[in-house]
């Protein structure tokens, strides 16, 4: 009896390390950067497409330049306080290598080899081109260093222990598109900047028990954590039924086609959107009005 017992546990412990060991977390393969040189002025573009000052400026700051951290994020599984990302040795990320930056931003892992939570959108990320995160770091580095302390995260167990995102990870992350088939370069250059880089799909789709984007109810709008009976809109081209010039109205001027302003989240990220150029915009557009259509 005792002999079965032991030999169970032990087949439990290997199939345990076995998961542990797949679901491991994965650094960007080395020499992946090698070769390949930042260009700060494209870098400026990245930021404000992927947003990194919406969450790692400091709350109720206008300075979207200094990423000091402090942001907190209600979820269902605790409360997550953006890090300090400055260029500060000790407090930021200042001495990380960019192949750590790197790995942090498309594979949500750390430095020390640990997963990040997905509060930290890298499961939209991890779909950008490396040579873009590349002119990202560049950008970054030209930033103002701050020395405010990160914050501890706020989340019990068993979510705090970070082995367990591996799981979540192999399911929810990954570089596959969402929307497929013939699409034009504007569509295509769209894609990468609404599924990937502008990780517009983190707050307009729901999300399954697990805390996965439910990718059959694509920016079929979502709650919004941490607020009652809010949700964000269904931007699906047949219920937001906006002309590209109106998308791209809105998304430079925050103004809809009715002449309402954005409100809530939404109105950080046009400070974001603005700043891309016209084109990238258009490609925006061109995405967002086959979604939900069977064009493709
Ligand atoms: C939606 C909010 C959000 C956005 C947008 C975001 N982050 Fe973060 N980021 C977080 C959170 C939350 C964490 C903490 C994750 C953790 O501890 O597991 C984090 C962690 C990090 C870390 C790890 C820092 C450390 O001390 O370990 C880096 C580096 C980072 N983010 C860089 C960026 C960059 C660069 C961008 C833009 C490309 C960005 N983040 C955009 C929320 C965000
Ligand atoms: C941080 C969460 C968040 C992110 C990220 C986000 N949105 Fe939104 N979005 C919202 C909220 C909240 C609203 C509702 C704004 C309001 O109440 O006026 C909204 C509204 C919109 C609307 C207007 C819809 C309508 O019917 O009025 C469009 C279009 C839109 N978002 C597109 C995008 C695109 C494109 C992206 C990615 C580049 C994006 N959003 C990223 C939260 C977000």
């Amino acid at each position: 009896m005792r002999r079965i017992i032991t030999r169970t546990l032990l087949a439990i412990i290997a199939l345990i390390a076995i998961g542990l060991w797949v679901t491991r977390p994965q650094a960007l393969a080395p020499g992946t950067l090698s070769g390949i040189e930042g260009d700060v002025a494209r870098g400026e573009i990245i930021y404000a497409a992927m947003g990194c000052a919406s969450c790692h400026m400091a709350p109720g700051s206008e300075d979207r330049l200094v990423l000091s951290g402090g942001k907190s994020f209600p979820s269902d599984f605790g409360t997550f306080y953006a890090p300090n990302i400055s260029t500060d040795p000790d407090h930021g990320i200042g001495n990380w290598s960019d192949a750590e930056i790197a790995s942090a931003v498309l594979k949500g892992t750390s430095p020390a080899g640990q997963h990040y939570y997905p509060a930290f959108p890298y499961a939209s990320y991890g779909r950008a081109e490396v040579g873009d995160v590349v002119d990202l770091i560049a950008y970054l580095r030209t930033l103002p260093a701050d020395q405010s302390p990160s914050r501890p995260h706020d989340v019990g167990f068993p979510f705090n222990i970070r082995a367990s995102l591996g799981g979540w990870k192999l399911l929810f992350s990954g570089s596959d598109w969402v929307v497929t088939g013939t699409l034009t370069d504007d569509q295509i250059r769209g894609r990468m900047l609404v599924e990937g880089l502008g990780h517009c799909g983190e707050c307009h789709t729901p999300r399954n028990a697990l805390g996965g984007m439910d990718t059959a109810q694509w920016l079929a709008g979502a709650p919004i954590p941490g607020k009652d009976n809010e949700r964000t809109p269904d931007i699906r081209a047949p219920s937001l039924d906006w002309s590209a010039p109106d998308i791209v109205a809105y998304l430079k001027t925050g103004l809809t086609p009715e002449f309402d302003s954005a409100g809530g989240e939404m109105v950080d990220v046009i400070a974001n959107m603005k700043q891309l150029p016209d084109d990238d915009l258009n490609a925006i557009a061109a995405y967002l009005l086959i979604v939900g259509t069977d064009t493709p």
